[in-house]
């Protein structure tokens, strides 16, 4: 083929390739627009997860009727002219790509009257070519229709997750918006009911508007669990909330950057945030945060990624410094003191079922009357007296006999060819699984005397209803009893049922969070993981001896213990023979 210019059509295309990947990026480009257009009202509708229709209204400036057309051309923006502004953008928008992109892979139209203007105008885009502006009647301010995303490009529509995944992403998407600016009212509806109403909060002092907008978007629990911050250093401040420890996720769910208002997930800036929890977090647990950097526009580029997602900072070592001790700083006053237990372990909740009934120690299914629990402090005690004493020499047990439990994490045990590493959580991991895809079907499962209800947003109780049929293989009587409101009615019998509540929401938002990432087929044994995950004991957890016994006996009698869902391994052999080559022994 000769070298040639591609028509601008499908240029086009090809930009939004970069740009569009799913109704959610479309919703993020056009309410941008409206957020640079000076709106104070903005209103989302979606129709099957925005692939058949997004539709997005505002009240900002309007554009003029002469210049409607042009909005849709490549390269045309209100927003910069020349190389000086592109160095110290105030605006979320300056490519002048995002329109006759979105317009390039779907049915689009827009209608706008500017503030100025008797009269609206409208336009509308048909395979790429742009129609003339007809008279239509719009109060000052704009609305964009696009229809059927995708519907000339099949091989991206394949890429499209289901209605409720799509509509979840659009849901998180407005949210962070929403975080960006208290000042303006957002709406998102789908079909009849609302999926976000957050209305516009006057700013008060500080922070107040913000706080309140906060409680209202990432909850009050969060809100409750988390500490003010606000500090400044020349021409930087950083200000926002960061959760107590204690009010660390299983997830990354709820991290949220805005640099000079833009939402962004920039690495330098969340790398720096963990560092700062670096003492305070255990291991495999999420800060959570929302945090807001303003800066001078001339600093920071945020021409640095295809969809300004990430920032490139002039002084980016300083940046990383300033943020990191700001965070280390506010998080000092709340250290734990040493060898104290932190509040909340695993998202189980404080007090979790005893690890024995978990693990159903076979001493009780010897049948022994007192209750598992009692059985196994007694035993323990026991135990403990003769702690230094050799394990039988008649034990057979491939994993041997647990001798102690090192930093919370690892089990120490002896068996006849020498010392057995257990991690805990991953072991334990694993004999959930197994357990529960052994049983799939044919679960026992456990009616809760009392009903739990739980609350969950929308959209996720939308995605959970659409795998309804999983949880209930998995052993779970679920019901919804109104929009927000989730009813369990039963669960597993092999499931703590303490904190039922707090196990159904990290499932949700792991399951919406790491959806393939656990390596196992089928939606069903992926359910299954992140429960037994979520709900395996986790690392710091203190147990008795007879509790880490109990565990390395159901191992043996696990398929595939040697390895957690995740692949890593469960626990490692070192011989006499190797402990003897380490210390030069016998040479
Ligand atoms: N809702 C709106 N209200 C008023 N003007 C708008 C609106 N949406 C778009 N415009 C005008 O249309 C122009 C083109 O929009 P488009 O999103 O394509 O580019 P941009 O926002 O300038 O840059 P980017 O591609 O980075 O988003 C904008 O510069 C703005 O002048
Ligand atoms: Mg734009």
């Amino acid at each position: 083929m000769p070298i040639r210019i591609l028509d601008s059509h499908l240029i086009d295309q090809i930009a939004a390739g970069e740009v569009i990947e799913r109704p959610a990026s479309i919703v993020k480009e056009l309410v941008e627009n409206s957020l640079d257009a000076g709106a104070q009202s903005i209103e989302v509708e979606i129709e099957a997860g925005g692939v058949r229709l997004t539709r997005v209204r505002d009240d900002g400036s309007g554009i003029p009727e002469a210049e409607l057309a042009l909005a849709l051309s490549r390269h045309a923006t209100s927003k910069i002219s020349s190389a000086d502004d592109l160095a110290a953008i105030t605006t979320l928008g300056f490519r002048g790509e995002a329109l006759p992109s979105i317009a390039s892979v779907s049915r689009f139209e827009i209608v706008s009257r500017h503030v100025d203007a008797e009269r609206g105008a409208s336009v509308s885009v048909d395979a790429g070519s742009v129609g003339a502006p007809i008279p239509a009647a719009h109060p000052p301010g704009t609305t964009i229709e696009v229809r059927d995303l995708f519907y000339n490009l099949p091989a991206r529509r394949k890429f499209l997750r289901t209605e409720v995944t799509e509509q979840g992403h659009i849901v998180r998407l407005l949210e962070r918006l929403a975080l960006s600016r208290s000042d303006v009212a957002f709406r998102l509806r789908s079909g009849s009911r609302t999926l976000l109403d957050a209305p516009a909060l006057k700013s008060k002092d500080g922070n107040g508007a913000t706080a309140d907008r906060l409680a209202r978007i990432v909850g009050r629990e969060f809100a409750a669990q988390s500490l003010e911050l606000d500090h400044s250093a020349g021409p930087v401040r950083i200000s926002g909330w960061i959760g107590t420890p204690s009010a660390a996720r299983a997830t990354s769910d709820l991290q949220f950057w805005f640099v000079n208002g833009r939402a962004v997930r920039d690495r330098l800036l969340m790398n720096a945030v963990r560092l700062g929890f670096r003492d305070v977090l255990y291991s495999g647990r999420q800060p959570s945060y929302v945090l807001y950097l303003d800066i001078d526009p001339a600093l920071v580029d945020v021409n640095a990624h295809p969809q300004k997602l990430e920032v490139r900072f002039r002084d980016s070592r300083q940046m990383h410094d300033f943020v990191f001790r700001a965070v280390e700083r506010r998080l000092a006053a709340t250290k734990p003191a040493a060898g104290a237990l932190p509040p909340a372990w695993s998202g189980i909740g404080e007090h979790a079922t005893p690890l024995s009934s978990l693990l159903d120690l076979r001493v009780a299914e010897a049948g022994a009357p007192p209750g598992v629990w009692a059985m196994s402090e007694a035993l323990s005690a026991r135990q403990a007296a003769d702690y230094a004493a050799p394990p039988d020499a008649d034990n057979q047990s491939p994993l041997g006999e647990a001798l102690a439990q090192i930093h919370g994490i690892y089990i120490l045990a002896q068996n006849e060819s020498g010392l057995v590493l257990v991690d805990m959580h991953a072991a334990h991991e694993r004999v959930l699984y197994e357990k529960m895809k052994a049983q799939q079907g044919t679960v026992a499962t456990q009616l809760l005397l009392a009903p739990i209800a739980v609350t969950l947003k929308v959209d996720e109780l939308d995605v959970l209803m659409a795998q309804r049929a999983e949880w209930q293989a998995a052993g779970f009587e679920l019901e919804r009893l109104a929009p927000e409101t989730l009813v369990v009615r039963a669960v597993p019998a092999l499931l703590p049922r303490e904190d039922v509540a707090a196990l159904v929401r990290d499932v949700v938002s792991g399951v919406a969070e790491d959806g393939a990432s656990h390596h196992l087929d089928g939606a069903t044994d992926r359910l299954l993981g992140t429960i037994a995950c979520r709900s395996a004991i986790h690392a710091h957890r203190r147990l008795t001896l007879a509790e880490m016994n109990a565990l390395l006996r159901q191992m043996e009698q696990t398929p595939r213990a040697d390895q957690c869902n995740h692949g890593r391994p469960t626990w490692t052999q070192v011989t006499l023979a190797e402990l003897d080559r380490m210390f030069l022994r016998g040479r």
